[in-house]
């Protein structure tokens, strides 16, 4: 009896065995066993979350094995979190998308080559566009996008996809009817971060501009110049027995609707847009043409 046991009580081989016996692995990952030995290290980005935590994967054969945080990249120093230690995990699952898939004439997701899927996206966007206009087709990025890919997206979208590229940094139009009339409250065109103001001749001067103010429109860009708050503009605002302001929440910077500065701690006037009116006699705001705020603020108004 005792002896028939001995063999299972001494067994020196089992189904962990394997596991248990490590050997030094190269790229200074330390001790692994034999079927998690790799032959080459690659650097990615985790993509499950913005942070961009760098994540070293372990590659056999060219596959990715396994994976460790970067111990010598400074985000995330040899660190990662459950989701990041589980990057390898959508690899296995049994959904992951590794074909193109188009919806044939049955109405069902078919398997195609990337040939067929490219030229049917291409051909069948162009039409979209082609029926609809540039501006029925956008792009949606999100941080789920390593750096690397978000770069080539947006330069797939600004500069081999014939469409208009809008955005914070773009050209955005603004049609007649959002604009102010003369002397009254500046609006805000929130997609271009910017106060669109209409002087008067002289008017938000503060007696301390220079170029002239003939009046007309000035687009202000809507961060404050201290630290960068968005300004709002307080309209029943008593600044020195004068209504109507811009006035940062935060510090109290204060400026004119011209965007001089008045008072708190922001080390000049508010910047201004580059503007003008298209053919069809609409604004436009040029986001990426930013002025810095200056003492001729109210003389880049331009005629309205
Ligand atoms: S490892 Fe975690 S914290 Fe780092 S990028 Fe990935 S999901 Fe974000
Ligand atoms: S950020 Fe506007 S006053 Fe400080």
């Amino acid at each position: 009896m005792a002896s028939s046991l001995l063999p299972t009580l001494f067994a020196r081989c089992g189904p962990l065995t394997e596991e248990l016996l490590q050997s030094p692995a190269r790229f200074g990952l330390g001790m692994l066993p034999e079927r998690a030995q790799p032959d080459g290290l690659a650097r990615s980005v985790c993509g499950f979350c913005s942070t961009g935590c760098a994540l070293d994967q372990h590659l056999q054969h060219g596959a990715a094995i396994g994976v460790t945080p970067a111990v010598d990249y400074p985000v995330n120093r040899g660190l990662a979190c459950p989701k990041g230690w589980e990057a390898l995990t959508v690899l296995r699952s049994d959904d992951r998308a590794v074909t193109p898939l188009l919806r044939g004439s049955s109405g069902q997701l078919e398997p195609v080559d990337w040939d067929s899927a490219l030229r049917s996206f291409v051909v069948r966007m162009k039409a979209i566009q082609g029926e609809r206009g540039p501006e029925a087709v956008a792009f949606l990025g999100t941080g789920q996008l390593p750096s690397e890919e978000l770069a080539f997206f947006g330069a797939l979208a600004k500069f081999v996809w014939p469409l208009n590229v809008k955005g914070f940094g773009g050209r955005f139009t603004v049609t007649p009817d959002r604009l102010p009339e003369k002397g009254a409250d500046p609006v805000k065109i929130v997609e271009a971060k910017a106060w669109i103001a209409n002087l008067e001749p002289d008017e938000g001067t503060a007696g301390i501009a220079v170029g002239g103010a003939p009046g007309g429109l000035l687009a202000l860009y809507q961060k404050c110049v201290h630290l960068g708050c968005t300004v709002p503009w307080l309209p029943d605002f008593d600044f020195q027995g004068e209504k109507g302001w811009f006035r940062c929440p935060c510090h109290q910077s204060t400026y004119t609707k011209a965007g001089i500065r008045v008072f708190g701690p922001a080390p000049r006037h508010l910047d201004t847009f580059e503007i003008e009116f298209d053919a069809a006699g609409r604004l436009t705001i040029n986001t990426g043409k930013i002025t810095l705020g200056a003492e001729d603020n109210p003389s880049r108004a331009i005629p309205f």
